[in-house]
């Protein structure tokens, strides 16, 4: 077995990219109730559930026995397999890479990395609170952040010269090297180096469990330019980065809800009103990570960004990336030209907050910007606004919410649901879940493996297996397995029922479909896809009837025999392929 090298923030980033709704729901069935979710108990026997989960705090609790832990623990209790075992399969799960065994060294580098960051970091507090710091305070204080914010974010001030840091540091023996991976100095032509920030007010960088990994600088005037960051290193990844995530994360997780600003005067400011559950995406265009971030916290976003045009585009853009990520987003109206540091120190608490209490819903946002766009007594704009906000209705993960968007969505355009879901059909090609071609056997061995997963549809299954006569000997083994762990009351282990398959080729075609279930397909989606399955069985034995029908109809025509009937039926089964979604048929009739 490959040994890894597990250090503590590999654990802690394993922990943050395995949302374990997600990994529990994928093991047994758990129901949202209020803000937590439930179900029957795996450790113990149970009729109720008592099986709570926390999505929030990323934790499961059993009011029943008392298990509980965070997702690796469950992983380990629910597989029986070791800590290393179930963090080497939450990795791969999330795609979090574990990397072979370091080489000798590598985390002690990682360690000088992050000792080097901390002698800058306290280098530039020193400096702030010198004679040579006396502007950069100054500065500070006409902006309004107090002392205790200072501390508590780490700011602090790089004197003017070009070698200041880099001198203080190697006195302490810390390399220049170091320094340089660090993106503390810079590399001259000539290959000397010099400090990377000179007369700046710094920002000190910390990941989620405040490590410091990095640092940004602004210029105390109006010189460019107005920031500096440095470079990313092996310690500072912009996508991966939030500035105040370290400081706000409790809150944002007590409050449910996460402020999201573009800049890090914005975020200080708002923290020392009180609006401590906040981050900053700071100049970086939102990314997928940064939101899956966000998630291990609150599902619920407040996105604050400036109202001017670029700020406007990046929130069009945030409002897509969270919502693909399984986010709600709602988005506040600040007025033109100010930034959420202004409005709050100008304006006060209340009326930030009344700013929040206002924020428009995604979908009541993007219906107002398309109504400013286009004209919906134009018939061709209006089918334009249609089709988007069918599409972005259709990105309402939860099923009743959806229900009450289409009805409010359809009212205020005029046009049925109907309308609205059937973009929505032609445009999301994602739910679709089975390849588009897939022979009729396969299809079968995909449906009944599935069904290892999904027991509650056996007898369905079965039933229609029988109706159309589909049983061969493999499937025919499968399902009586099946049948046999339900009448047991057992669990029924998928790798075992693939394993039924005898066929190499196909045993490895079924267990990749098996794996190809992406991770954030939650309960709906499985029954979506048993769905697909059954329609397109049926789909393929009506489109077979279609065609046997077809030739009887001609041999009969061709012995002068009435077909009236015949072509009644014909005519019956193809609007039924219609409503499975094939158009089989109508290629036939020409
Ligand atoms: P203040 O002017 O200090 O209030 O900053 P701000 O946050 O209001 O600035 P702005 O709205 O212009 O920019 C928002 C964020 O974008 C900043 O907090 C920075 O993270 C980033 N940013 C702005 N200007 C620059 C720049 O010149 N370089 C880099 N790297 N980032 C910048
Ligand atoms: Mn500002």
């Amino acid at each position: 077995m490959v040994r890894y090298y597990l250090s503590q923030e590999k654990i802690e980033e394993i922990r943050e990219a395995a949302d374990i709704i997600e990994i529990i729901g994928e093991y047994i069935p758990i129901k949202k109730a209020g803000k937590n979710y439930t179900g029957l108990c795996p450790f113990h026997s149970e009729k109720k559930p008592s099986f709570t989960v926390s999505p929030t705090k990323q934790l499961y609790h059993c009011f029943g026995c008392g298990a509980s832990g965070n997702v690796i623990t469950f992983v380990m209790k629910y597989e029986t397999i070791s800590f290393i075992e179930a963090v080497e399969m939450l990795a791969k799960k999330c795609g979090v890479k574990l990397g072979k065994k370091l080489a000798e060294g590598e985390d002690k580098i990682r360690q000088e990395l992050l000792n080097a960051n901390d002698f800058a970091c306290k280098f530039f507090k020193k400096n702030l609170i010198q004679e040579s710091g006396k502007r950069a305070i100054s500065y500070l204080k006409k902006r309004g952040i107090n002392p205790d914010t200072i501390d508590k974010f780490g700011i602090g001030y790089a004197p003017d010269g070009w070698d200041n840091l880099l001198l203080a540091a190697q006195k302490e023996g810390i390399s220049k090297d170091i320094l340089h991976s660090c993106g503390l100095v810079v590399e001259n032509e000539k290959g000397g180096f010099y400090d990377s920030f000179r007369n700046r007010i710094i920002f000190t960088f910390h990941n989620s469990i405040g490590k410091k990994i990095g640092f940004a600088g602004r210029i105390l005037g109006d010189e460019m330019p107005k920031y500096l960051n440095i470079s990313e290193t092996p310690l500072y990844k912009k996508r991966y980065f939030l500035y105040g995530l370290y400081q706000g994360k409790e809150e944002i997780r007590k409050m449910d809800t996460c402020l999201v600003v573009e800049g890090y005067t914005d975020l200080l400011a708002l923290y020392q009103f009180g609006f401590k559950n906040t981050v900053a995406i700071s100049g970086t265009s939102l990314t997928d990570e940064q939101a899956k971030l966000i998630r291990k916290y609150t599902r619920n976003i407040y996105i604050s960004f400036d109202a001017d045009k670029p700020g406007k585009e990046a929130t069009l853009r945030g409002i897509s990336i969270f919502i693909k990520n399984g986010l709600t987003p709602y988005i506040m109206a600040l007025r033109k030209g100010k930034d959420p540091d202004e409005i709050v120190r100008k304006e006060g608490k209340e009326a930030f907050q009344k700013l929040i209490t206002k924020a428009e819903h995604f979908i009541d946002f993007k219906l107002r910007f398309l109504l400013s766009k286009y004209d919906l007594n134009n018939s061709v704009e209006k089918a334009e606004v249609v089709k988007e906000m069918s599409r972005t209705i259709a990105e309402v993960k939860d099923l009743t919410e959806r229900q009450i968007w289409l009805n409010t969505i359809s009212k205020r355009l005029s046009v049925d649901e109907s309308i609205l879901v059937g973009y929505r059909k032609k445009t999301k090609s994602k739910e679709q879940f089975i390849p588009v071609v897939l022979s009729l056997k396969k299809i079968c061995y995909d449906l009944v493996t599935l069904l290892a997963m999904k027991p509650e549809r056996y007898e369905e299954v079965v039933g229609i297996f029988e109706e159309e006569q589909l049983l061969d000997d493999i499937t025919k083994r499968i399902l009586t397995y099946i049948g046999e762990k339900i009448t047991e009351g057992k669990e029924i282990d998928v790798a075992d029922v693939i394993n039924l398959i005898e066929d190499g080729e196909e045993r490895k075609r079924v267990s990749a479909t098996v794996f190809n279930i992406k991770e954030d397909f939650d309960k709906d989606d499985f029954q979506k896809m048993l769905n697909q399955y059954i329609e397109r069985i049926k789909a393929v034995k009506l489109r077979e009837k279609w065609v046997k029908i077809k030739k009887e109809i001609q041999k009969k025509e061709r012995n002068g025999e009435a077909v009236r009937a015949l072509l009644q039926e014909q005519r019956k089964i193809a609007s039924i392929l219609k409503t499975l979604g094939g158009n089989f048929g109508s290629e036939e009739r020409v």
